[in-house]
């Protein structure tokens, strides 16, 4: 049994309450809320709502300009950030170090090169500690896989190629709010593939070196719309003159949807249900990104977000052989209600193909909870001071964080100048 830990939580949007959840339900005895702090009132005052009908104490609640007021009087242990859009985060991780706080902070670390650098040399400096939450690892298939790598079942892997599908539900989502704009999230290259890039540096245990990527916009398009037959387009779903006929619609009027960003919108303007086929959307919905790692392993990765269905396929080459992995995951919406990303037993597969041999099904290891059961298990690694150590080595820190963003962030940068982009260039002098 060790000390309860002190929390502030900074953004409270529909991410937060998976870690509210857990502060006062399954971790309690290792954790007090002391203090909440967004930009919008109203959400605010919905988490403090959630807090008591859980059971907690609701807490002072600041505004986001209060935040380092928050922490001269509340004192907390930790700071988790949880804040959207993705290009504010760098803010309150570096401000929390500063004030003498650990950081527990959702993916992405952050969106761009300058503010990872200076989340790396601010951690530095203070000596603090970072956790960033990849919850894809906990994921018992993803765990199974490691164990396997690191069983060295196939050898020395010399070629991933990996497939991510966002389907027409949560992949549209994204073309929805503020992920929309390079600018906020780094597109999807950061904000999505920021989990695959983790996966694949931490199934290989090993770091990218440069990145070429080609890119498209050619579904979440006005043109594809019209093609749609959705011609005359209003700004947002609420008062479209088309939405009888519109696949992606999406009803805010009710439930946690109409609570939390409906009923708080006057505050700050924040249109939960915009056209996902507008003109203002800066991100691209194909992405094919060519990676090559410190140890020389070759990456292929397409993210796709427009697909009939959500999940990936992976292979992995080695000098021993062949892993294949296929997930499909449930379709969900954030903030729908559905547990998010959960996977079934017919749904998931690992096939081992030795060298010289036949392919072996492998029997799946499978969890209950969010992102393919990963949620439970990261939820603990965070709050439960008992927790065992870990021989997959989960706990995501700075440096995982900050390697894979900068896939990517190069990426992007590729996409513009038609170049490979080195990593070491964007990180110039700073070590990770
Ligand atoms: N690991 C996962 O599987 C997973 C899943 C969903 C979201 N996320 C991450 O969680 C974060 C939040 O996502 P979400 O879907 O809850 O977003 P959201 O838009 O629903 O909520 C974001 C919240 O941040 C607040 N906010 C915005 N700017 C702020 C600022 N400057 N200071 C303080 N508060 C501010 C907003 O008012 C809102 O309450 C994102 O970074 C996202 O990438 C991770």
């Amino acid at each position: 049994m060790g000390v309860k830990k002190c929390y502030a939580h900074v953004g409270l949007g529909i991410r937060s309450t998976m870690f509210t959840d857990a502060m006062v339900g399954d971790f309690k005895k290792y954790c007090d809320i002391v203090a909440l702090c967004d930009t919008n009132r109203g959400r605010m005052d919905l988490c403090n709502r959630r807090i008591k009908e859980k059971g907690g104490q609701p807490v002072k609640l600041y505004k986001a300009e209060q935040f380092k007021q928050m922490i001269a009087e509340q004192k907390p242990d930790v700071v988790i950030v949880t804040t959207g859009p993705d290009v504010t985060h760098c803010h309150y991780i570096c401000l929390a170090m500063e004030l003498g706080c650990d950081v527990v902070t959702e993916k992405p670390m952050t969106v761009d090169e300058a503010s990872c650098k200076k989340i790396i040399e601010t951690q530095k400096k203070t000596g603090r500690n970072i956790q960033v939450t990849f919850n894809y690892r906990y994921s018992p298939p993803r765990s199974q896989v490691k164990e396997m790598l690191m069983d060295d079942v196939i050898g020395d892997i010399l070629s991933v190629n990996f497939t991510w599908m966002l389907d027409t539900i949560h992949g549209a989502d994204y073309f929805r709010r503020w992920h929309r704009r390079l600018e906020n999230s780094g597109s999807l290259l950061v904000h999505k593939a920021t989990h695959h890039f983790d996966l694949v540096n931490w199934w290989l245990d090993d770091y990218p070196k440069d990145v070429f990527c080609r890119a498209s916009l050619r579904y979440y398009t006005p043109a594809n719309a019209d093609r749609m037959g959705l011609q005359g387009r209003g700004e947002r779903c609420m008062d479209c003159p088309v939405k009888d006929k519109c696949k992606f619609y999406l009803d805010i009027t009710e439930g946690d949807f109409k609570e939390r960003y409906l009923d708080c919108e006057t505050e700050d303007g924040y249109i939960r249900d915009k056209c996902v086929f507008s003109d203002e959307i800066n991100i691209w919905d194909n992405m094919a990104v060519n990676v090559r790692y410190k140890g020389g392993t070759l990456l292929n990765y397409m993210l796709h977000a427009y697909s009939p269905y959500e999940g990936y396929r992976i292979a992995f080459n080695g000098t021993k052989g062949r892993l294949e992995h296929f997930c499909c995951e449930n379709s969900y919406l954030s903030g729908d209600g559905k547990t998010p990303g959960e996977l079934t037993k017919d749904n998931v597969t690992i096939t081992l193909i030795p060298e010289f041999s036949k392919a072996r099904e492998i029997e799946v290891h499978l969890g209950q909870g969010g992102h393919g059961g990963g949620d439970p298990i990261l939820l603990a690694d965070i709050f439960d001071q008992n927790a065992p150590v870990d021989p997959l080595n989960r706990k995501a820190g700075q440096r995982d964080g900050a390697y894979s963003i900068l896939t990517g962030v190069a990426a992007y940068k590729s996409i513009a100048t038609g170049k490979v982009v080195k990593v070491s260039d964007l990180l110039g002098n700073v070590q990770l």
